[in-house]
């Protein structure tokens, strides 16, 4: 590699791939979560409590995605328009945050499943004080059975739970995308080799197109594009029904 190309890589990393990105999430200073609309909605109070618990949930990340990802998150909810939103892998609700704050715009809801008692109860507060409980239903269980009761149908489904096991998720959920819909896969290149299976259905699959996609320049999102039926253009957008909770359990 050339030094202009260590020079380039080395600046992506240090600068968590966020290149027109941050500017796009609405957080050109990298300094903010907020990604309320011009002439913000959300009270400054709120903000300055998102801010802090998004601070503090990042300088004790643990497993949970890096900033630049969130944003990243945050960004297909907004180009997309997602309305119905599933994640697999809760954690503390970093991802789910992000997730949550694109849906505060669209309408839509998140749906969020962890198999931990312990993580589900921690996100329901993260939750709770980031003043969006009321736009996310959590649910406790092996999201193997639980992702399989939903009724959808999904706008975008984040994965990001026990790595190795894909293709059940994709077969659980796939049929409930719409056209136009998004799979996002984490840790497609740290965990690529347990993912083989699933990164070769993806990429082999006639209704999706897929790339690999880092912006942390250390991992990155398996994408997945639903695509629509061929002639068919069309921005479609699911309605805003949320999907049934099996347990009617939320997160807050
Ligand atoms: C990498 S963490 C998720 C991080 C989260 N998306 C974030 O960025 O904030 C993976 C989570 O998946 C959960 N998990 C593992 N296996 C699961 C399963 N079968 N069903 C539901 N959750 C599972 C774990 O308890 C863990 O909290």
């Amino acid at each position: 590699m050339g030094s202009d190309a260590i020079q380039r890589r080395a600046f992506l990393g240090s600068a968590c791939g966020a290149l027109g990105l941050a500017a796009l999430a609405g957080d050109a200073a990298g300094a903010s979560a907020d990604d309320a609309p011009a002439g913000g909605k959300v009270p400054p109070e709120l903000q300055a409590v998102r801010d802090k618990l998004m601070a503090d949930m990042e300088a004790n990340r643990g497993i949970g995605v890096p900033r630049c990802d969130g944003q990243f998150l945050n960004l297909i909810v907004h180009v997309t328009a997602a309305k119905n939103v599933l994640e697999v892998g809760t954690y503390r609700g970093y991802s789910g945050i992000w997730l949550a704050l694109g849906l505060e715009h669209t309408g839509g809801r998140l749906t969020t499943i962890d198999i931990d008692p312990a993580r589900v109860r921690e996100a329901r507060g993260n939750f709770t004080t980031a003043g969006l409980a009321d736009r996310i239903t959590g649910l406790e269980g092996d999201a193997h059975k639980v992702a399989k009761t939903l009724a959808g149908p999904f706008d975008l489904v984040f994965l990001d739970a026990d790595k190795g096991n894909e293709v059940d998720y994709f077969h659980a959920v796939f049929p409930k995308l719409r056209p136009g819909g998004f799979i996002l896969l984490h840790n497609a290149i740290t965990s690529r080799k347990v993912m083989t299976p699933y990164l070769d259905l993806v990429s082999q699959h006639p209704e999706i197109v897929h790339v690999v996609l880092s912006l942390s320049m250390t991992d990155g999102f398996s994408v997945s594009f639903h695509k629509r039926p061929a002639g068919d253009a069309r921005s479609e957008r699911s309605a805003a029904s949320p999907v049934p909770s099996p347990s009617g359990r939320g997160l807050g």
